[in-house]
């Protein structure tokens, strides 16, 4: 038994996902966290909401709420909507929470001690229409890297540059629109990224496993030195981590906070504290998965998230750690992926286009979505949402095959045998070294993250079930030869229980339907495939389930197609 901690990048609270960040980063952390607990594997796996900075003062200010009372609504909305994806966190955090003030104090701090913070006076740009400083994200522009035209301040959303708004080519105010921008003085705190080079590169470059997509991202801001320039990690803002040096004041920083994303990756560490504190558990229940010198040494941490946050986790965050010159657990693997785009364009939140996450659960159970997503997740390349490719997924996949399997067996052994697990077995020798390899691949795959690998050899796993139904012919055989046929169905019946097991992680409510079905809740792991055909003895009583999957029909389609086709309010 092994030790994983999972963590999903921590959504923006500033309003509800689409299926694009869901797939980025939650859902296939949730995959990975539901397959390892399934091995028997302990885990911790956490998520929060990214709540500092200015997305949420805007997104506040637009809703006409004070920022903590807008931040604690969308806390409990984004909960819910994660509840309703089934995404099985051990905590759902808050990066505002006292347990991540106090870390984040703690890291700058330390980082402070250790000679890794610069004061700095600064430039900032003040903007004369709206009577304050603009942070990072409050200013748009045009990308210098790439040309793109609405850049913000902290990041270019096309080519993933991480940007000084000065930086920006014709800069105008997010708020206002205004271009009457003045650069006025100001101090800040830099963290001197630069001096952890050298660490932070021999670090890189021993993870030679890491995908390619997470270290190509993560070369290029090192090497070009771009990446590592020292960072600013405080703002002239109100909402945020105030700005002190451990528990005591910082001369000069008064009235400042820590920069979002300062504060947002150490909410990772906070949020197992947090975990504590909610179950009435201790520090050293949740030190033991962040402090190496406390029993972390045998976690494997993994991390997961889309293309845009790999600077910050394999650059900012690592040195933060590294700084604090503490023994902190560094991250052991970083799963990250490309874009997902939206029938023929890309899925935005500022611009409402696409299928947000209570949209999806408003139309079709979350296994349907959680299905399409993961075995189209974008790994290798972006992928693409179509309405027919949906369709076609669910219907053939989860339909037709899984669910029709289902429905046959059980339906067929209720006419002939009645609602029992007929006498008969061992057989089907075929089926179950077939099986017995494809398990070992299946298993492969989830243990090296890969997504749609492991989908579709999951895939090919209950089409196996089906094929040997289909030549088995129990319906056939019951004519002449009863036992045999009782055999197959026994065996048949049993193959649903190991699919409601190994299907789990992809959908977990369809394999609880499953599982109930059986009268069964023995989710052992099939380490020995004829072993777990064996499981349910003769006499063994169920109950046929109802339908695991509906179809979509055309015109469902159809009509979902135009009422997505528009911009959501
Ligand atoms: N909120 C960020 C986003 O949605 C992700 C933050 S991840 C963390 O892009 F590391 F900062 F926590
Ligand atoms: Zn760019």
């Amino acid at each position: 038994m092994a030790r994983y901690l999972i963590t999903s990048a921590i959504p923006y609270i500033n309003g509800i996902k689409h299926l694009g960040n869901l797939v980025g980063s939650q859902l296939p952390a949730d995959l990975i966290a539901r397959y390892m607990r399934g091995r028997g594997h302990e885990v911790l796996f956490l998520c929060a909401t990214d709540e500092h900075g200015t997305p949420a003062e805007l997104a506040a200010a637009k809703a006409g709420k004070p920022v903590e009372e807008f931040c604690a609504e969308m806390h409990a909305v984004q909960s819910e909507i994660a509840k309703g994806f089934r995404l099985s966190f051990d905590h759902f955090g808050r990066s505002s929470s006292t347990q991540n003030r106090n870390l984040t104090q703690h890291f700058a701090g330390k980082l402070a001690e250790n000679g890794y913070i610069t004061e700095v006076s600064e430039k900032q740009v003040f903007s004369v229409a709206d009577n304050r400083f603009l942070p990072d994200r409050y200013i748009e522009g045009t990308c210098p890297n790439c040309g793109y035209d609405k850049a913000r301040g902290d990041q270019c959303e096309n080519c993933t540059k991480q940007l000084d708004p000065t930086d920006l080519i014709e800069p105008r105010s997010a708020i206002s629109g205004s271009t009457v921008l003045e650069v006025r003085e100001t101090k800040h705190l830099y963290l001197r990224q630069s001096a952890l080079k050298g660490e932070l590169s021999d670090w890189i470059d021993s993870k030679t496993d890491w995908p390619i997509l997470t270290t190509s991202i993560a070369k290029k801001w090192l090497n070009d030195g771009d990446g590592l320039q020292d960072r600013g990690i405080t703002r002239d803002l109100h909402w945020g981590v105030p700005v002190k040096k451990g528990t005591e004041d910082w001369p000069g920083m008064e009235g400042k906070v820590f920069y979002v994303w300062f504060d947002a990756p150490i909410e990772y560490i906070a949020c197992a504290a947090e975990w504590a504190d909610a179950n009435g558990k201790t520090d050293a229940d949740w030190e033991r998965w962040w402090r190496t010198d406390k029993g972390a040494d045998d976690v494997t941490y993994l991390q997961f998230m889309g293309k845009d946050n790999v600077p910050f986790h394999t650059l900012s965050f690592p040195a933060t750690i590294m700084g604090s010159g503490e023994p902190w657990k560094l991250v052991d693997y970083i799963k990250s992926f490309n874009y997902l785009n939206y029938d023929g364009g890309q899925f935005s939140t500022s611009q409402g286009r696409g299928i947000f996450m209570d949209q999806a659960l408003s139309i079709l159970p979350s296994d349907y979505w959680r299905w399409w997503l993961l075995s189209h997740a974008p790994e290798s390349s972006d992928a693409e949402f179509t309405w027919e490719n949906f369709q076609g997924s669910v219907n053939k996949d989860l339909a037709d095959v899984l669910g029709n399997l289902v429905s046959r067996v059980t339906k067929f052994c209720r006419a002939k045998f009645g609602e029992v697990v007929p006498e008969g077995g061992p057989t089907g020798e075929a089926l179950v070294a077939e099986l017995t390899t494809r398990l070992r691949a299946y298993e492969g795959h989830m243990q090296a993250m890969e997504v749609r690998k492991a989908a579709t050899e999951l895939r090919a796993i209950w089409v196996a079930g089906n094929e040997y139904l289909q030549s088995a012919a129990p319906w056939t055989v019951i004519k002449t030869d009863e036992d045999a046929a009782k055999a197959m169905v026994r065996l048949a019946l049993n193959l649903i229980r190991l699919y409601a097991v190994i299907s789990r992680p992809f959908i977990p409510d369809a394999a609880q339907t499953m599982m109930d079905a059986l009268h069964c809740d023995d989710w052992t792991w099939p380490e020995d495939v004829a072993t777990a055909l064996d499981t349910l003895k003769p006499g063994h009583a169920f109950t046929v389930p109802e339908v695991l999957f509906t179809k979509i029909a055309d015109e469902q389609r159809e009509e979902w197609q135009t009422s997505f086709a528009g911009i959501r309010a």
